[in-house]
């Protein structure tokens, strides 16, 4: 077993570096579920895509055979790494297992898996993870590991399954770990296994977690190893590398610790064909910001196609958001909380002897108000054009004023001030 030198604080600081860094990730699910698309015989089945098997109540017997029309020809590993990429993203994370049991790759465990049971016959994960080295981008699975609805002893599917006669312990033993050591030996280094929903028991969530630490003891471990009540409790603590908030989910004060922000560019996770209710790629670029100035890792998610396409509206906004980090990344990538708090004309991030103030609202008069800065401020300039030279930096009791702004803002969704202060 491992040593526990692997749970070790010091170890795990080392481990989570470069995602403390990363701040930005893409998620995405992609699966059968993405063939009914949110229908199903006709019905529009409401709740979230990938869902739909639970959502619908539908037998295995009738979901198993969408496999054999899953054939995503359109799919392209490098030009999904490329969107990523482009968008500022700095690891992906895919669905590997989602809870309708079906796998996205090669396993011996089971046939109803990508390459056995379906006329595309690829491992896409496989392709991912070649496309993810090349572009520097590092890849992680998600992987169900207790609600799956199609193995006899899985969690979840009361309508094919007598819940009272399943044995998950066995399914975890001879199912769930099998496949996480394929997950975690034949696709190189895995950025993070991401569990979700809870294991059953503290018991079962530290056998799990010692099984990937084994296997691979730079892999991270997502929060939802443990269910939402426990994560915060006396025994959460130590099972996962970082916190995992609800979906969708931003804390409205600053948070302590790791943690991330699992988020949808519309209100799905898996493809639904008639969810069209995009955020804005303003939206996303202030919920970015906002999360990173409370300390947080945003994962921001796709839905693929059935035929393996990345739905247009989610690219353009997230070629967007690419666009503002190309000019703004600095304060964005390697920082840390806002020292200020948040303030009412946007947010603040930090790092070692700077302050990014992120100006959401434009103040009018040329002067920005900024409260709570500490430390002596030794230059004021915007991050977007720092050739327009210094802002004027008057320090009066605990606030700043810094004057000489241009009448608009350089980009209205967000422009950034960049502090250089002493410390
Ligand atoms: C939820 C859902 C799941 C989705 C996940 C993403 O827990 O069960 O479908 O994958 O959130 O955060």
């Amino acid at each position: 077993m491992t040593t526990p030198i692997e749970n070790a604080p010091k170890r795990r600081d080392l481990r989570i570096g470069w995602w403390r860094e990363a701040r930005f990730g893409m998620f995405i699910h992609w699966g059968l579920y993405a063939i009914p698309a949110g229908v199903w015989k006709g019905r529009n089945i409401p709740g979230i895509g990938e869902w739909i098997m639970y959502r619908a109540r539908i037998p295995i017997r009738e979901y198993e055979p969408l496999a054999r029309r899953f054939n995503p020809v359109r799919f392209d590993a490098r030009e999904w790494v490329q969107i990523a990429k482009e968008a500022g993203m700095k690891w992906i994370v895919i669905t590997a297992k989602h809870h309708d049991g079906f796998c996205m790759f090669d396993t011996k465990l089971t046939d109803y898996n990508i390459v056995k049971a379906t006329p595309f016959g690829r491992d896409p994960l496989k392709e991912l993870a070649n496309a993810c080295q090349e572009a520097g981008i590092r890849l992680g699975f998600y992987y169900s590991q207790t609600l799956d609805w199609h193995h006899p002893n899985g969690m979840g599917n009361d309508w094919d399954y007598e819940p009272a006669q399943q044995d998950f312990t066995s399914y975890l033993r001879g199912y769930v770990k099998p496949q996480l050591r394929e997950l975690l030996t034949n696709y190189g280094p895995v950025a993070v296994i991401w569990f979700d929903i809870g294991t059953p028991t503290p018991e079962l969530a530290r056998e799990l977690r010692d099984w990937v630490r084994q296997l691979q003891p730079d892999t991270l471990i997502s929060g939802r190893i443990v269910s939402r009540q426990w994560a915060t409790g006396r025994w959460g603590a130590g099972l996962s590398d970082y916190r995992s908030m609800g979906d969708n989910e931003i804390p409205d004060h600053i948070v302590e610790g790791d943690w991330e922000t699992p988020a949808t560019i519309n209100d799905t996770w898996g493809y639904k064909s008639y969810d069209h209710n995009w955020k804005s790629t303003g939206n996303l670029i202030h919920k970015l910001v906002d999360i990173v100035s409370k300390g947080g890792n945003y994962l921001l998610n796709v839905g693929p196609t059935a035929e393996g396409v990345i739905p247009e509206p989610s690219v353009e906004r997230l070629r967007g958001m690419g666009t503002w980090l190309k000019v703004n990344g600095e304060s964005i990538y390697g920082t840390t909380a806002s020292p200020i708090g948040m303030p009412e004309w946007g947010r603040c991030t930090a790092k070692l002897g700077k302050r990014y103030l992120h100006v959401f609202a434009w103040p009018w008069e040329g002067i920005l108000e900024v409260s709570g800065i500490q430390k002596r401020v030794k230059r004021a300039y915007l991050l977007a054009d720092p050739s327009r030279g210094d802002l004027t930096v008057r320090q009066e009791g605990g606030s700043l004023y810094l004057s000489g702004l241009p009448e608009m803002a350089l980009d209205p969704i967000d422009t950034v001030i960049v502090l250089d202060v002493e410390e």
